[in-house]
């Protein structure tokens, strides 16, 4: 098959299709998704919990930092990376993250509150809760924005469940939803416990009466005396999740990631695998159970995570979807860019590793056999869950790094020879040479347009080795702002190179996924949303077309174009334009006579002719 251009003005160029020459297959699970609890991905993103530091537990430090002068300061260890001893520290407003989210208000009384360590705490896990000192009669509000704002639709259900310990508490109850914007109340209920001399769980639904954008929730105390009112663990969900599930994600969200077709799914990232610390790295096994139980911890990206998203939720997802779940596990190293810190102690290096075995015997292990088996059918999983792959590390590198590989693959692969596991380097000659064996390895590019337009034919050039690729953190995010057209158009010619590289290019997931657009941590990501929007932008859309049209196998095609004629001109017109929509354009260049000039918009604006 040939094409030509028979345009006027158009220079000879033809595309000739050999369809009898096969070229490289392309994996069917080619295209996954990349998790990470980053830009609010999961808490204030993809799981749908509706309160903010519902807990109180922001404030808690990072484990093993210590807080001096509005700063937490990491211990001074040697890192991996470096060998050097690592300083890193970070801003830390104490105050501000107690109250993150809550607001109190007193109408006719006195209020005093704070957010601290009751004697008796709700869960040891999370000892903090809000306390309420109400002096006199009066109306006692504590409400909560939500991530930025909540949002309702009308006639939808929200399930509220939260804990109360007010011994001598005299006064009603009522709990609502209400639209800040119009300044109307869209749900509410008034509750009647029996007691509150202790710790105890209360619950309501309440159902929107209209759709609403900007809401909050609020716990409302009609109090009429003096009594001191511990408030902890408040949570609102959604009924409607996706696929109904309990503690489960917004459906819109899920729908979104659905639109990709993804054939895999890699949890919990990212750097937050690392962590700041080694401390301070994900235990999966804390994001397990009942939410209210889970401890948390900081994410490195600058907020705590609730692991409200976690292990057991990934992989309901994952099976949800139909994707493989790919678990990336600490191989003893803190993050390379934060303390690096590490441990090299063989006993604890068993440790890691007998965690990693855990994981995977969590997933897909048998519960007559297995404690951590059995414990997901506990949870009320009693068949496996789909778990393909696991990646030794995040973005680890060097001999430290290269010695907890081999250790940690040499005796996984011999017991779980099923699973493909992924060594973290990008797969050159000199980083490789000492890595024993491994199935897979994962580079990563966070370049420019330039970069991923040249890129086309990396792999081509590449020697294959005994291991495949997997490509799992890309994204064209310098030079383009959030992200734009260009940038887009870039990664799809990357992605090509990749399928026509299909024998060593297995796998490939975009990074970041998803941002909440009150708070982002990193300039380029897949998917925008707040409380009761989404939107992909274009790299979204180039994501979801390649999983869409992915071809099976490659075939032989030549592409002979000649050079364009150099023609001047000495006047002329450039036009851009849009209509009834916003636009922005950049990186212009006008190109005449075999010279290139950059022109910014406003050199175009008005001028004819130059
Ligand atoms: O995707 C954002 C970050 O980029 C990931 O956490 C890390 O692996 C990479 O450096």
């Amino acid at each position: 098959m040939a094409l030509a251009s028979a345009m006027a003005g158009v220079d000879a160029q033809s595309l000739r299709v050999d369809l009898k020459q096969r070229g490289h297959e392309v994996n069917e699970d080619m295209y996954g998704i990349f998790f990470e609890e980053i830009n609010h991905a999961g808490d204030g993103g993809l799981y749908a919990e509706m309160v903010q530091n519902r807990g109180f537990e922001e404030h808690v430090l990072p484990r093993g930092m210590v807080y001096r002068d509005g700063k937490i300061y990491a211990p001074n260890l040697p890192s991996y990376a470096t060998h050097e001893k690592a300083d890193w520290s970070d801003k830390w407003d104490m105050e501000a993250k107690k109250m993150l989210g809550w607001r109190v208000e007193a109408e006719g009384c006195r209020v005093a509150h704070e957010v601290s360590e009751p004697e008796y705490p709700l869960h040891k896990n999370t000892p903090n809760a809000m306390k309420l000192e109400i002096d006199g009669a009066g109306k006692v509000t504590l409400a909560n924005s939500g991530y930025w704002g909540m949002a309702v639709k009308e006639g939808e259900k929200y399930d509220l469940r939260f804990y109360l310990n007010a011994p001598g508490y005299k006064g009603t109850l009522t709990v609502e939803i209400y639209d800040v914007e119009k300044g109307k109340t869209v749900g509410s209920e008034t509750l009647h416990p029996v007691s509150l001399e202790h710790w105890t769980e209360l619950t309501a639904t309440l159902q929107a009466a209209s759709d609403a954008r900007h809401c909050e929730l609020r716990i409302v105390f009609g109090a009429s005396g003096r009594s001191v009112v511990w408030v902890d663990y408040v949570s609102l969900f959604p009924q409607n999740t996706f696929k109904g599930r309990k503690n489960g994600l917004r459906k819109d969200v899920a729908e979104m990631l659905a639109g990709l077709q993804p054939q895999f799914m890699r949890w919990p990232g990212g750097c937050i695998v690392e962590g700041a610390t080694l401390d301070n790295r994900v235990r999966w096994k804390e994001t397990l159970g009942d939410p209210m139980t889970r401890r948390g911890e900081w994410s490195l990206w600058g907020y705590r995570s609730t692991y409200g998203f976690g292990y057991h939720e990934f992989l309901q997802f994952c099976e949800d979807l139909g994707m493989d779940g790919m678990f990336v596990a600490n191989a003893a190293l803190g993050c390379s860019f934060r303390n690096g810190d590490y441990t090299d102690d063989p006993a604890e290096l068993e440790r890691y590793l007998q965690d990693i075995r855990d994981a995977i015997d969590y997933a897909i292990g048998d519960p007559s056999e297995n404690e951590w088996a059995r414990r997901r059918a506990e949870a009320g999983h009693a068949e496996p869950f789909p778990l393909k792959y696991v990646e030794i590390g995040n973005e680890n590198f060097g001999p430290v790094y290269v010695r907890h590989f081999n250790y940690m693959y040499g005796k996984l692969k011999k017991e779980y020879p099923q699973i493909v596991f992924i060594n973290t380097m990008g797969g050159n000659d000199d980083e490789m040479k000492d890595v024993v064996k491994t199935d897979m390895v994962d580079p990563h590019w966070y370049v420019n347009p330039d970069f991923f337009f040249g890129a086309n034919d990396l792999f081509d050039k590449r020697q294959r080795k005994d291991f495949t690729v997997y490509v799992g953190e890309y994204a064209c995010n310098a030079e383009v702002g959030s992200g734009n057209m260009l940038a887009a158009l870039s990664e799809a010619a990357f992605m090509l190179g990749m399928e026509r590289n299909g024998d060593m290019v297995q796998m490939a997931s975009y990074a970041p996924l998803l941002v909440n657009v009150n708070q982002p941590n990193w300039a380029c990501n897949q998917i925008w949303l707040d409380s009761y929007r989404t939107m992909g932008r274009a790299s979204y859309y180039v994501q979801k077309m390649m999983a869409e049209n992915r071809p099976d196998y490659n075939v032989q095609v030549n592409l002979t174009q000649t050079e364009p004629e150099k023609k001047s001109f000495q006047e002329g017109t450039v036009g851009v334009g849009t209509w009834n929509t916003q636009a922005e354009f950049r990186n212009i260049r006008l190109t005449a006579g075999g010279s290139t000039r950059e022109v910014s918009i406003q050199d175009l604006q008005g001028r004819r002719g130059t």
